[in-house]
Parts: structure tokens; C-alpha cells; sequence
């Protein structure tokens, strides 16, 4: 089986790839990114020699490029995760998320559309998206498989948007697809724009913390390796045509999170008790911030006998010693490029 992972070089992706390669030597991986900022080949230093694995650069939103590559290749499946993915940046440029989430998802519909031969009896188009299309919980009740679309983000608008046309692919060509929904992933090989990986990276720094408005925003956290496992699960076992949530059944407002992230970081670098959440600074929030995300995984619980294996506190755990480990990588990205990102977003 010829699988294209999109986005294998990204946090989530590269994840699923390591999981694919080395799970499946039979299936050939192949990793098509075209290696945005967020986009790292070091991701996979471990896996790039690996017989069954093959990287393409390539751009989603290059319609003529991708209907080669599937003419040359012949993929039967996809597992596409390459995307624009950060909120804050969506709110600074909209525009960019429209090309990638959507158009770049259409072509690689258009692509399998032209290119599997009819019937589709060995093809699957699994399109990974975000809870975040469903908008946003008050203080109770969570996002079933059911809830209404209700993006509030440019980011959020455009992944739903793009869950929109694959559906609409599978109804109107009767494509087969599977579409997952996932919480907030934590974890290593993060790119340190996101809450976790940055608020890391600044303790080590010794930087402000910046938390939106009151902290009091909740999120779901899930440990990306989970995620990749859940992946697999309804890659292989999951029903045509159909959704499935994925969380962790571990809700955290962002202050109480944060404090914890602190805790465990005084401890890890010697510091005293308390000395890093002197750090936390409440800054001017996002705009159309989402209060609460939280998911209610009991389907794919049931039906696939997915649940998370790794608890919060064991997952923060290994995320910090990866990036107090990974000095280099954490280097190589918050030089550069990412100190303009910095001062434009939070000074
Ligand atoms: P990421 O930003 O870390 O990685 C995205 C990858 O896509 C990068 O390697 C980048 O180079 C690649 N990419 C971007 N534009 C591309 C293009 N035009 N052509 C080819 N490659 C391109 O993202 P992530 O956090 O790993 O998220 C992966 C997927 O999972 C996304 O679809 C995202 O919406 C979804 N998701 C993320 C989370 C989360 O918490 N991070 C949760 C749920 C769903
Ligand atoms: O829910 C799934 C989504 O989770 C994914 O689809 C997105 O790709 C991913 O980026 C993530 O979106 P969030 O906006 O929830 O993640 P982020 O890490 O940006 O923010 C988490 C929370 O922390 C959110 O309430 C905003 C807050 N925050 C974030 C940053 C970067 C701060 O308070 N300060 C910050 O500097």
C-alpha cells in the first residue's frame, strides 16, 4: 500500500509518519510537505533512511504539481494533516489559511478524484481536523460528532470549510473518506508559537509568560502520540464516511495549566518554588478567543476502542525533558525568522 501522509514534517505528522514507517514495513510512506516555517526535516532524523520512506517536496496549492506526483506515484490512501495551524497567525493573515486549509485540500481532492480508478474500491482520503470548528462550550457540555459547525476564527473557518468539501466529495463522487477531529496536542517537536512549547521555551529564557485576557480559557489536552495511535486506529478500522472525535478527557483553564507547566520547570532547572510563575504576565486577549473546547471521544472509544495512554502530568513530563534535551532544535527555530514573529505578536 502506497500511503501520502501531507504535513509529515509538521508537529502532528511527523508523529504519524514515525508511527506508519516503523509500524508497517509493507506500506510505502510517502511524506509530502513543502516546509513552511513549521516544517522541520529534523523531526524525522531518526526514520529518513528508512527503506519505506519517501519525501516530496511539494506545495498543496500547487494543483499541476500535486496531480503529477499522484500520477507518478499511484497513492491509494491519504492521511492529510499539512495545513496553516496557528490562530494567532490566521488572525494576522486570513488569506494564507484560505490557500493552504482550503484550496490545497480541494486540489488533493481533485487529485484522488482524477486519479483513483473508479469505484475506489482501495482508496481512502482521511482528512485530519480540529475540534475547533464546532466554536465554543460554555461551562458545560462537550462536542459530539453531531454539534453544528460554528467556526470563530479565520484558522477554525477554513479547516471547517475544508472538513465541508471533503464530505461533500465523498457524498456528491462518493469518495471514501474518514474525517477526525482532535483536541489540543501537546508534546515534543512543537513548534514553539503554541501555548505549551512556548511558555517552555520562555521559562528556559527566563521571558514574560503572556496569557490572553484572565487565563480563564479552557482546552481539552491531548499527548500527540495518542493522537497518532488514534490515527492508525480509524485509518484502519474506521467506518467510510464517517467523523470521529478525538480528546483526552482532560480539560485545564490555561492560568492553572500554566502554573503547573511552571511548577514542574522550577523543579526540573533548580529553581525555587515560585520563581517562574513571577514570569506570567496577563496580556490584551486574542480577538474572537474561544472560552471553552471539550470533547466527548465516547465513539471512537466505543466503536474503534481508542483511549488515551498517556495521563497529562506523565505527558507534560516528557514534553519538558524533550525540549530541555532538544536545546539544539529549540535553538535552530527561536533564531531567525521567529524572533520577528515574536516582537510583531506580542510587543
Ligand atoms: P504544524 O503547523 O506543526 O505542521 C503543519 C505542516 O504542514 C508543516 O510541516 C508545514 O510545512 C506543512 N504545510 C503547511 N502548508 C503546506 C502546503 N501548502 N503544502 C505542503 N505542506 C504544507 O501543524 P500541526 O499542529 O502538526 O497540525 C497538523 C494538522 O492537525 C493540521 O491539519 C491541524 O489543523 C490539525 N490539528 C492540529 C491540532 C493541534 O493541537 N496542533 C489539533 C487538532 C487538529
Ligand atoms: O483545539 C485544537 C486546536 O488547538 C488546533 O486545531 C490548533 O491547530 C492548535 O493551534 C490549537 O489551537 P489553540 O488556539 O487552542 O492553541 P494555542 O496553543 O494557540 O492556545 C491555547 C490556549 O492558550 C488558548 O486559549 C490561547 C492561550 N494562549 C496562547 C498563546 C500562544 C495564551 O494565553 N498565550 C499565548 O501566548
Amino acid at each position: 500500500m502506497k500511503i501520502l501522509i501531507t504535513g509529515g514534517a509538521g508537529f502532528i505528522g511527523s508523529h504519524v509518519v514515525r508511527l506508519f514507517v516503523n509500524k508497517y514495513p509493507e506500506y510505502q510512506i510517502y511524506n509530502l510537505d513543502v516546509l513552511t516555517y513549521a516544517g522541520n526535516l529534523e523531526n524525522l532524523k531518526d526514520i529518513e533512511n528508512e527503506d519505506n520512506y519517501h519525501f516530496l517536496k511539494a506545495d498543496i496549492n500547487d494543483a499541476n504539481k500535486i496531480n503529477s506526483l499522484f500520477s507518478e506515484y499511484k497513492f491509494d490512501k491519504v492521511i492529510h494533516l499539512a495545513a496553516e495551524s496557528h490562530v494567532d497567525r490566521s488572525i494576522t493573515d486570513p488569506l494564507a489559511f484560505v490557500k493552504t486549509n482550503v484550496i490545497g485540500t480541494m486540489n488533493l481532492l481533485n487529485a484522488a478524484k482524477k486519479y483513483w480508478p473508479k469505484g475506489f474500491d482501495k482508496n481512502l482520503f482521511y482528512h485530519i481536523s480540529t475540534d475547533e470548528v464546532y466554536g465554543t462550550l460554555g461551562e458545560t457540555g462537550l462536542f459530539t460528532e453531531t454539534t453544528s459547525y460554528d467556526p470563530n476564527s479565520p484558522y477554525s473557518a477554513s479547516k471547517a470549510s475544508s472538513d465541508h468539501f471533503v464530505r461533500a466529495y465523498g457524498e456528491t463522487y462518493d469518495l471514501p473518506y474518514i474525517i477526525t477531529n482532535c483536541s489540543n496536542n501537546y508534546g515534543p517537536n512543537q513548534f514553539p508559537e503554541k501555548l505549551i512549547p512556548l511558555f517552555i521555551n520562555n521559562i528556559i529564557e527566563n521571558k514574560k509568560l503572556p496569557v490572553y485576557g484572565d487565563g480563564k480559557y479552557t482546552r481539552d489536552w491531548l499527548y500527540v502520540i495518542d493522537h497518532a495511535i488514534a490515527i492508525d486506529l480509524a485509518f484502519h478500522q474506521g467506518e467510510n464516511k464517517s467523523t470521529y472525535n478525538i480528546g483526552g478527557f482532560n480539560e485545564w483553564q490555561n492560568i492553572d495549566l500554566v502554573k503547573l507547566l511552571c511548577k514542574i520547570m522550577d523543579e526540573k532547572l533548580g529553581r525555587y518554588r515560585g520563581e517562574s510563575e513571577k514570569l506570567i504576565t496577563y496580556i490584551k486577549d486574542r480577538p474572537g478567543h474561544d472560552k471553552r473546547y471539550a470533547i466527548d471521544a465516547s465513539k471512537i472509544k466505543k466503536e474503534l476502542g481508542w483511549k488515551p495512554t498517556v495521563t497529562f502530568e506523565e505527558g507534560l513530563e516528557k514534553t519538558i525533558d524533550w525540549y530541555l534535551e532538544n536545546e539544539l532544535w529549540l535553538n535552530n527555530i527561536t533564531s531567525g525568522d521567529y524572533q520577528y514573529y515574536y516582537k510583531d505578536q506580542y510587543q
